[in-house]
């Protein structure tokens, strides 16, 4: 029996203990095996912010591990990343080096970190239904833009959405 698999079970069991394990989207998220390829995921996020827990869940669905650190001075730290003013959402993330600001799916941070240009991060302003951790319970879509922003702060197209970003098992 293997550390790993003790470690595994035991967060399992602690899962089932606090009863968090009734969500399948929580079971999915421990079952999940972290992919070691990717950098750490920070998450800045205030206590209250529901459908921020449910884009880190997102997040470790699709193999990221991920670190969250509530914070009720979110643009404090929008500024100082360089998040463009208007451009802002619920949470502020941190990944290799980039921020990803709002609920974008997890394969375009991957294609983010495949692709390395030279750029800021990403955003997705508001919170568009349909987006990662903004599922609506119809399964309806706004269609929205992640954006790039450049390093003079301007933005262009990084990727269009028109269909709910299915969740991906990890190393796909
Ligand atoms: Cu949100
Ligand atoms: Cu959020």
């Amino acid at each position: 029996m293997s550390i790993r698999w003790m470690v595994r079970a035991s967060r399992i069991w602690l899962a089932l203990a606090f009863g968090a394990a009734a969500s399948p989207a929580f079971a999915a998220a421990e079952a999940a095996r972290a992919d070691a390829a990717l950098p750490p995921v920070l998450v800045h996020k205030s206590s209250t912010c529901g459908c921020c827990g449910l884009w880190v869940e997102h997040m470790r669905r699709a193999g990221f591990r991920v670190e969250v650190r509530d914070d009720e001075d979110l643009y404090a730290i929008k500024q100082r990343l360089g998040v463009p003013y208007g451009k802002g959402s619920c949470h502020t993330a941190e990944v290799g080096g980039y921020f990803v600001e709002g609920h974008v799916p997890a394969d375009d941070v991957r294609r983010l970190l495949r692709e390395k240009p030279e750029a800021k991060g990403l955003v997705l302003p508001g919170m568009p239904a349909g987006s990662p951790g903004m599922e609506m319970p119809d399964g309806r879509v706004q269609p929205y833009v992640v954006e790039q922003v450049a390093r003079d702060g301007s933005t262009t197209a990084f990727a269009r959405h028109e269909r709910a970003a299915g969740d991906r098992a990890a190393g796909d």
